[in-house]
């Protein structure tokens, strides 16, 4: 007994050591084990968009035009992950196709990728009233989703936007300026935490969270072997 219990703590000694060197700086798991236990069975990509597309697994779903999957690359080294859809994303039906999105795209294309070479997608699939901040229960009803994307894509570096993306993969109580700028690991992948593009909007005269994006949108091209 003694024995196993000293091999658990040498093995995650090692693993601790491991993801020292890859610069993360915290691991973490706060996504509920009855959201991972519910994980969609869907066995394709395809499958796993329409189960998505025809959910009605909360009340989101009684007032949105379309849900919004996420696209691009399934097979993405990088994948960005924001709040909701807004207005614009509920009536064409995809991820960030506002202003925001406009946004994402520039910052996308700056880092030398095009929209279809990443996968873009939200904690949650449908548009809450008024871009109200999703709720707990809505999330936790939605995260099989992001859960099996994450699972089916496999990329190497997830980019959180924003605090409820955040809060999503982190377990902290540290705000946005905090947490933005250093990895942290989430069942094997590295995320990295920045400020939300309609932040970045909202503050456009700001270049010093601009330059705190582009930063840490910087260590994330050097961990993906890019810079
Ligand atoms: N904001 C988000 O968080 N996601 C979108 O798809 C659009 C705006």
């Amino acid at each position: 007994m003694g024995n196993k219990i000293d091999k658990i703590f040498s093995d995650l000694e090692e693993r601790m050591k491991y993801f020292s060197q890859l610069g993360v700086e915290y691991l973490s798991s706060p996504v509920s084990s009855s959201a991972s236990s519910t994980i969609p069975k869907s066995p394709s990509f395809l499958s796993l968009r329409k189960d998505i597309l025809y959910c009605q697994r909360c009340s989101l779903s009684q007032e949105r035009k379309n849900a919004v999957p996420g696209e691009g690359n399934q097979e993405a080294e990088l994948m960005f992950v924001g709040e909701a859809p807004g207005h614009d994303e509920d009536v064409q039906g995809q991820p960030f196709v506002g202003r925001a999105g406009q946004l994402l795209t520039k910052i996308i294309n700056a880092m030398d990728y095009q929209r279809q070479d990443v996968f873009i997608t939200n904690v949650i699939k449908c548009r809450p009233p008024q871009n109200r901040t999703p709720y707990k229960k809505e999330i936790e009803q939605c995260a099989p989703y992001l859960l099996k994307q994450i699972q089916m894509i496999d990329p190497r570096v997830i980019v959180a936007l924003g605090k409820v993306a955040a809060d999503f993969f982190i377990d902290s109580d540290l705000s946005m300026s905090l947490l933005r700028g250093n990895f942290y690991e989430f069942q094997k992948v590295r995320i990295m935490p920045t400020f939300h593009p309609s932040y970045l909007i909202r503050n456009e005269g700001n270049r010093e969270i601009k330059k705190m994006v582009w930063e840490d949108m910087k260590k994330v091209l050097a961990v993906l072997g890019k810079k």
